[in-house]
């Protein structure tokens, strides 16, 4: 049985939990929530860097043997720091799905939604350039997204006015594939597939990243499959949004 540690500024890297559990069914699963400190968007690298190494820890003590990094902007931030200073444990990070939006396009324009942070990290920017020279690449900041998640408000006229805001230009400049690179949006995929209409596909990398997971732990020769499942939450602040979602899903 593998042990895995996931984390987050929030609950949204519960739109990881989600599809990890659907191809690792059997193992034991710890959860932080870093809600005390979310969001992450608008704050330094060095701050990220700091509150990711206190979860590492953390998530090291309850045993991890491999640390699923739910979160864009942590990533983005973090994930090079983590892995020069954890040299021997295997962490797997979120990217925007670019590249599956650039070859599924057909109006050639892909709309990116994500943090700040995630938008001027270099991994990010990189992926862009190689990208660019074929289709447009246009960018918002999911302006509230996080809040809204975090707050429970996945539907209804405030969620609905939030989201069509950071989304409308998107599809005003002719997106017609829109990525969602932050691991809280895919709670309001289906608002924002409501509000972009059926010829919109919206793509959601937490499947990919679940695979990942897999082949991570088949490399470093972790058995898997032999249960029992567990899951425990940790949150840094208040559980109740977290225990709420996760109750949902
Ligand atoms: N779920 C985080 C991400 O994927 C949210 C960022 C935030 O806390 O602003 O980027």
């Amino acid at each position: 049985m593998a042990c895995i540690g996931i984390f987050d500024s929030g609950c949204g890297g519960l739109s990881v939990y989600r599809e990890l559990i659907k191809v690792l069914p059997l193992e034991q699963y710890h959860y932080f929530s870093d809600n005390a400190h979310c969001p992450y968007g608008e704050k330094t690298a060095l701050y990220i860097q700091r509150r990711a190494r206190f979860i590492t820890e953390f998530l090291l003590d309850k045993g991890a043997d491999i640390i699923v990094v739910a979160c864009n902007t942590a990533t983005a931030a973090a994930i090079a720091t983590l892995r020069a200073e954890y040299p021997d444990v295997p962490f797997v990070g979120m990217e925007p799905a670019v590249k599956p939006a650039a070859l599924g396009t057909r109006s050639g324009v892909i709309g990116v939604l994500a943090t700040a942070g995630t938008l001027k990290g270099s991994k990010y920017l990189n992926t862009r350039g190689i990208y660019e020279s074929d289709v447009r690449i246009v960018e918002h900041v999911g302006q509230g997204f996080v809040e809204l998640v975090e707050r429970g408000i996945l539907e209804g006229p405030e969620a609905e006015a939030v989201v069509r805001a950071s989304l409308q230009p998107l599809l005003d400049q002719g997106a017609d594939t829109i990525v969602l690179g932050c691991t809280h949006y895919p709670f309001l995929q289906p608002l924002i597939e409501r509000l972009c209409g059926p010829s919109v596909r919206v793509i959601d990398p937490a499947p990919a990243v679940a695979r990942q997971t897999v082949k991570v732990l088949e490399q470093r020769g972790v058995p898997v499959g032999i249960g029992p499942f567990s899951v425990e939450l940790h949150a840094s602040g208040d559980p109740s949004s977290l225990n709420r979602l996760f109750a949902s899903l």
